[in-house]
């Protein structure tokens, strides 16, 4: 069989201190390759995209890291095995793993998991993925949210804020969320369930947190950073959980901010604020994902994607993520 010349986008640019530009990356044309035995050729079919492969490039750091200048872009993605010489991955399976950002790869049997061909393919590059196990493990083993608490969310509207917003729900909790625009806003309230959602664009963040969270804030789960974060800190009730998912105010900042004024109300409240990363919890995602899957099932969590479309459009994909564009989990489809 002879398979076409492999086209990709390969690593070009170190954007630290900056925003993300085209010539950070670099289109590529590779030989199909040769599979050696415990090979298997996948064609890759569905992206996804997350703000931390920002993170990738602005610490390209060697070939042992699998990011520098020359490499292909990382990315997890759903494929289909077209060509196999390993016994456990016949042709015509649905793959899921680090696929990068090219049409055709060539890799280990063994680093790729199949999944099954159903109605949640694409769910697991978003709430049945790394998404949904951030939200989850975020909110209930670092937030700790109890029924009746308050618990607010920065980033509300994107992949991982709307997960956690859901659980919080399911945790009888009161969820507020904080996202830009209107139309992300009504979208938290109307089919999220958020009980309240703040538009960050139209400014006043700190006096709604104060009327739509008269008794403070039990939970922040923040995924922004910067002034977002130094108003949830003016609110939080007495022994709040503030869990740091992300920063993406600060992103593309060459000038860092200066530290939360407000973070003094930490002592004031003996209220805890804690670094979240995913790694860590693997021993742990099996069970995770059932139950993100069982809600899923009853309605309990429901989930958007936006699908962008085209190989020559990834690059152009991933910077939707830092304006917003993005309205719900950012996939390409090749
Ligand atoms: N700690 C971990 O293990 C872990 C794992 C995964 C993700 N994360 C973090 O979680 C956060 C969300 O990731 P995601 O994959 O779910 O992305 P996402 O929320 O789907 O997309 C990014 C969103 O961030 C918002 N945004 C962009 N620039 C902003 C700014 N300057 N100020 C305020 N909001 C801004 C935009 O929403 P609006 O339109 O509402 O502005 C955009 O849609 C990121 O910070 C990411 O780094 C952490």
């Amino acid at each position: 069989m002879n398979y076409p010349n492999n086209r990709q986008w390969l690593i070009n640019g170190n954007p630290r201190g900056r925003a993300l530009a085209a010539t950070d990356f670099k289109y590529n044309e590779a030989a199909p390759g040769i599979l050696e035995a415990g090979d298997v050729r996948v064609r890759v079919e569905t992206l996804g995209f997350d703000p931390s492969q920002k993170g990738q490039l602005e610490n390209v750091s060697g070939y042992a890291s699998g990011n520098d200048i020359g490499m292909v872009m990382k990315a997890r993605g759903v494929g289909e095995i077209i060509e196999s010489r390993d016994e456990k991955c016949p042709v015509g399976s649905k793959v899921l793993g680090n696929l990068g950002w090219q049409e055709y790869v060539v890799m280990r049997g063994k680093a790729l998991e199949i999944v099954p061909n159903d109605a949640f393919l694409s769910a697991r590059l978003g709430p049945l993925g790394g998404t949904g196990l951030t939200a989850y493990f975020g909110l209930l083993r670092v937030g700790l949210p109890e029924p009746g608490d308050t618990v607010v969310v920065s980033g509300a509207a994107g992949a991982v804020g709307s997960i956690v917003g859901q659980i919080a729900k399911i945790m009888g909790c009161r969820t507020v969320g904080i996202a830009g625009g209107e139309q992300k806003c009504a979208w938290l309230v109307d089919e999220l369930g958020y009980d309240a959602a703040i538009d960050y664009k139209e400014g006043q963040v700190k006096s709604q947190l104060k009327q739509l969270c008269p008794d403070g804030i039990n939970v922040f789960f923040d995924n922004v950073g910067g002034p977002i974060l130094n108003d949830a800190l003016a609110r939080i009730a007495p022994f709040a959980r503030v869990v740091i998912c992300g920063g993406i105010s600060r992103y593309e900042q060459s000038q860092l901010p200066a530290g939360p004024a407000n973070y003094f109300n930490i002592v004031f409240r003996q209220a805890v604020m804690q670094g979240f990363l995913l790694t860590g919890y693997e021993q742990d995602y099996t069970r995770a994902r059932e139950r993100i899957m069982t809600w899923m099932q009853a309605g309990q969590v429901v989930h958007k994607e936006d699908v962008q479309e085209g190989f020559e459009n990834i690059p152009a994909t991933l910077s939707r993520l830092f304006s917003g564009q993005n309205f719900g989990k950012q996939l390409l489809r090749l």
